[in-house]
């Protein structure tokens, strides 16, 4: 039988790849790693990388053994979730890994200008009905700019088309440079090796979406550091589905 939830978080509060700062512990205090995660963590100069809505882990542990000259960071405020990729990490003893239990919202107290080179975001929720909650608004792009270096990448990796769709018309909006867009990743021609071999990591909602015969999409593009940027305004039709274990919806609704 697997762990349960509370030894999961009592083996997350020795773990050395862990550190945990939700929400309610920060609040206003500094975060003293803030600009030197390389220097006192990783104790090199390479380029970092976050997953945000990381779950267990799977990008971040799968791109870091891909890539050890890189520096990863899965952040999620799911502590059980994360156990799995922190566990495996330690496990295999990959130095290049770290794990940041918090709220993504808060995200910029915890990096400092310039200090991440790329993002993932894997399978993250459509927040239909909330755009400042979708990992692709304006109000999370500009946490990120406070981070992120100039032109920095940010992948998006979904089921939704929501998601998508929305993503897609906020790159256009605001002249983001797009670097690869596929809504059918899995059946798109011309991809190099090394581009599939990263693609083809799948995460357990990844899989779960597979199973039910849902496209993956993928979208790979650049934020520039200057500019303002602004909402798209447009109607976007609603997935017929919202998560995993809800119900099926009306696919006629739609929603800014
Ligand atoms: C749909 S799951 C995807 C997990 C994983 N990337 C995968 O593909 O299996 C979304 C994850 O994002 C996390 N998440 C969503 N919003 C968040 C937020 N604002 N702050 C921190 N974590 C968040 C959730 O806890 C959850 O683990």
């Amino acid at each position: 039988m697997g762990k349960g939830k509370l030894a999961k978080f009592a083996d997350m509060e020795h773990y050395e790849n862990v550190f945990q700062y939700p929400f309610s512990v920060v609040s206003d205090v500094p975060f003293d790693m803030k600009g030197h995660w390389c220097e006192q963590y990783f104790h090199n100069d390479n380029p970092i990388i976050l997953e945000l809505g990381c779950g267990r882990g799977e990008y971040t542990v799968e791109l870091a053994k891909l890539y050890p000259e890189m520096n990863f960071i899965g952040v999620d405020i799911k502590g059980a979730r994360m156990w799995t990729g922190a566990t495996q990490a330690l496990k295999e003893g990959l130095k290049n890994v770290a794990f940041l239990r918090t709220n993504i919202e808060i995200i910029d107290r915890f990096f400092d200008q310039n200090e991440v080179a790329e993002i993932w975001l894997t399978f993250s929720d459509p927040q239909m009905k909330n755009p400042r909650k979708r990992l692709t608004s304006t109000f999370f792009l500009n946490r990120y700019r406070n981070f992120l270096v100039n032109k920095g990448i940010i992948h998006l990796k979904t089921d939704s088309n929501f998601l998508f769709t929305y993503t897609s018309y906020m790159v256009e909006k605001n002249n983001l440079p797009v670097l690869f867009r596929t809504d059918d990743l899995y059946h798109t021609e011309g991809i190099d090796d090394s581009t599939k071999r990263i693609l083809s990591i799948q995460t357990y909602y990844e899989s779960m979406w597979i199973e039910r015969g849902l496209n993956i999409k993928y979208l790979k593009f650049q934020l520039p550091t200057e500019g303002n940027l602004e909402e798209p305004d447009v109607e976007i039709e609603l997935d017929d589905y919202r998560s995993y274990h809800r119900d099926k919806r009306s696919s006629l609704e739609t929603s800014k």
